[in-house]
């Protein structure tokens, strides 16, 4: 949450600040801001969305400026007002023209914000970054780079940071804690973000900052070091992917996009690490591991929001197909309990950013009491994949939409290829590996096949798409997926819905059932289709419309279901990769419906980078 941006260079800033504020607009958008180093300090700052500053900041003549900083926020501490907007600058007493921008909480802020009180400084904001602002203009003493370095040392909490001080017009210094931060290295330019996605268009340079580590940057210079000034080499690695991966192109949204990526996506994640010859799965970042995971006692998967519904998919798989007690939990809820970890326990984070802070401090609390920490994570090189002991990433490509589609998809086959890892090296035979990856191989052309029907999807749920309450019901492997369906429409659309187990549904929830409630089933002919049918004629003969998922050929479904959304037949423990693909093309149709912003949900993050 919070975007940032800094650039150093030859170029104007403001047009370089204002595009990579564009792409990292998912990380928060209620409002923006940018500070220049324009014949000294200069800041713009406004509430709303990026095109809103675009407009203030075209008023004014920047075309000299070289050297920004830029900020998109998701309000923490403070309301969504001009004023608690980022840049902040130090003022106050000491004044020095310094500006800040910053991803993160800075946890001690009231006992600084005291202290700096007591000695005169006078606060314009309700913000935690701008006591980190004051501090550091209080602290200089003709460096920027000390200075920072001197109130990092002071603070708790998390940071991205990046500053920019009217006493040294050519210098920019960054800083992290905990929040993601980049650097990209141009020629004769620099370009600092929260993720690769802003940089990706200027470079392909860059290195990922360590925590604690602070960046001093120049035209013709970079310095890195600790907060204690000692000075540290930065690793600086190619970046992965192209700008034609982050670009709309000819469709109208970014998760609509991510929906139809999903067969490519899919067969991208499986490419050499599926050998149907020899019935093995290849996964190299873990191969040292290869013993201990045979050997586990126990497996843990966490994550968040739909993270947390691969897990549970996984849950179901490690069972069935590893035959190891396996659980799912909240990472927000893991890292708070006391929970039992020991030395046959391994825990595996499942992110697609890698920067979820509940998911990284569960993750490291499991290591600290002695698991084996895996990461299943998208982005490369984020803050949990640096954590793990070992992993597998995703490889589904960025995803720039809120609401997660292909990473979860991604997830559930990751965690399907780990169990069958697994599965080999315990139970399973080397025909029955074999077989199942010959199956696996066939799902991107089979969720293809579902992507097809995108438009009868969207004429059915035209048709409900008024009522405000509808109930997702799924079991076994398909009950994560009615979680995730119902999590889905809530997101993009703002539409009251609830997933639980289809047998659950008679505990209480069948109360809402009333004539003409959307009740969506994903009943596909499974171990579970005969127990399913009862809960479907349960939801009729109270008046509730059935949307049903069902299995290609099933006829019987269309004469208990109003609509009927077919998906091909695949093994059971696979069934969510193709049954989940309808549930988000009707959460993508109702929120368009709707009249939605389906990439930027009110009050939503991408990457929820504070607990
Ligand atoms: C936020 C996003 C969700 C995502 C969750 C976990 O809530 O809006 O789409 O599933 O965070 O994110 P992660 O990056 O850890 O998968």
């Amino acid at each position: 949450m919070c975007g940032i941006v800094a650039y150093i260079g030859r170029k104007p800033a403001v047009p370089v600040l204002l595009e990579g504020l564009k792409r990292l607009e998912y990380r928060g958008y209620d409002s923006a801001g940018i500070g220049l180093m324009n014949g000294g300090l200069k800041i713009c700052k406004s509430v709303g969305r990026v095109r809103v500053l675009e407009e203030k900041v075209a008023a004014l003549d920047t075309a000299h400026a070289t050297v920004g900083i830029g900020h998109t926020r998701w309000a923490t501490h403070g309301g969504v007002t001009d004023a608690n907007a980022h840049p902040h600058r130090d003022d106050g007493t000491a004044g020095h023209g310094i500006a800040i921008i910053h991803n993160g909480i800075i946890e001690n802020y009231a006992s600084i914000k005291k202290y700096l009180t007591e000695k005169g400084h006078t606060f314009s904001s309700e913000t935690d970054t701008e006591v980190l602002a004051h501090l550091i203009g209080e602290l200089y003493r003709g460096s920027l780079e000390k200075a920072v370095q001197a109130a990092l040392r002071e603070v708790t909490g998390a940071y991205a940071i990046a500053v920019i001080c009217e006493g040294e017009p050519d210098t920019l210094v960054v800083a992290r804690k905990g929040s993601p931060l980049m650097v990209g290295i141009g020629n004769g330019e620099y370009i600092v973000a929260s993720d690769s996605s802003a940089i990706v268009a200027h470079t392909t340079q860059a290195f990922t900052l360590a925590d604690f580590t602070v960046a001093k940057l120049t035209r013709e210079s970079l310095r890195t070091s600790t907060i204690d000034d000692v000075e540290v080499t930065a690793e600086v690695r190619e970046l992965e992917f192209e700008l034609a991966e982050i670009e709309l192109g000819s469709y109208e949204h970014y998760m609509l996009k991510e929906i139809f990526e999903q067969p490519r996506s899919l067969r991208t994640c499986m490419q050499g690490r599926l050998d149907e010859r020899t019935g093995s799965v290849v996964l190299g970042g873990i191969a040292e591991h290869a013993r201990t995971l045979a050997n586990a006692k126990r497996i843990v998967m966490f994550g968040q929001g739909t993270a947390l519904h691969a897990c549970m998919v996984g849950k179901y798989l490690m069972e069935d197909l590893a035959k190891i007690a396996a659980e799912h939990d909240f990472a927000s809820e893991f890292r708070y309990r006391n929970p039992i970890v020991d030395f046959g326990t391994v825990v595996i984070a499942v992110s697609q950013s890698g920067e979820t802070a509940d998911t990284l401090a569960a993750l490291q609390e499991a290591k600290q009491r002695g698991a084996l920490a895996l990461g299943m994570v998208n982005v490369v090189g984020s803050s949990i994949a640096r954590e793990t002991d070992a992993g597998v990433y995703l490889r589904v490509g960025p995803e720039i939409g809120v609401a997660s589609t292909k990473a979860f998809t991604g997830q559930v086959l990751v965690l399907a290829m780990l169990s069958l890892y697994v599965g080999r090296r315990r139970y399973l035979s080397q025909e029955f590996v074999s077989n199942f990856l010959s199956e696996m191989k066939a799902i991107p052309e089979k969720v293809q096949q579902v992507l097809e029907t995108s438009e009868a999807i969207r004429t059915a749920t035209a048709k409900y798409v008024e009522r405000e309450n509808w109930l997702f019901l799924g079991r076994g492997v398909n009950y994560p997926v009615a979680l995730e369906g119902a999590l889905k429409l809530k997101e993009i659309s703002y539409i009251h819905a609830e997933g639980m187990p289809a047998a659950e549904m008679k505990h209480g929830p069948i109360a809402l059932i009333d004539k003409g409630m959307p009740v969506v089933f994903v009943a596909t002919k499974n171990s579970q289709y005969e127990k399913i049918l009862g809960n479907i004629a349960e939801v009729r003969s109270r008046g509730g419309h059935v949307i049903a998922v069902a299995t290609e050929g099933d006829d019987y479904i269309k004469t208990v279901a109003e609509d009927v959304f077919f998906v091909p037949d695949v093994p059971e423990q696979l069934q969510p990769l193709v049954t989940v693909i309808p549930l988000q093309l009707l959460a993508y149709h109702a929120a368009v419906l709707r009249g939605k912003d389906v990439d930027k949900p009110r009050n939503l993050a991408k990457s929820v980078t504070v607990e």
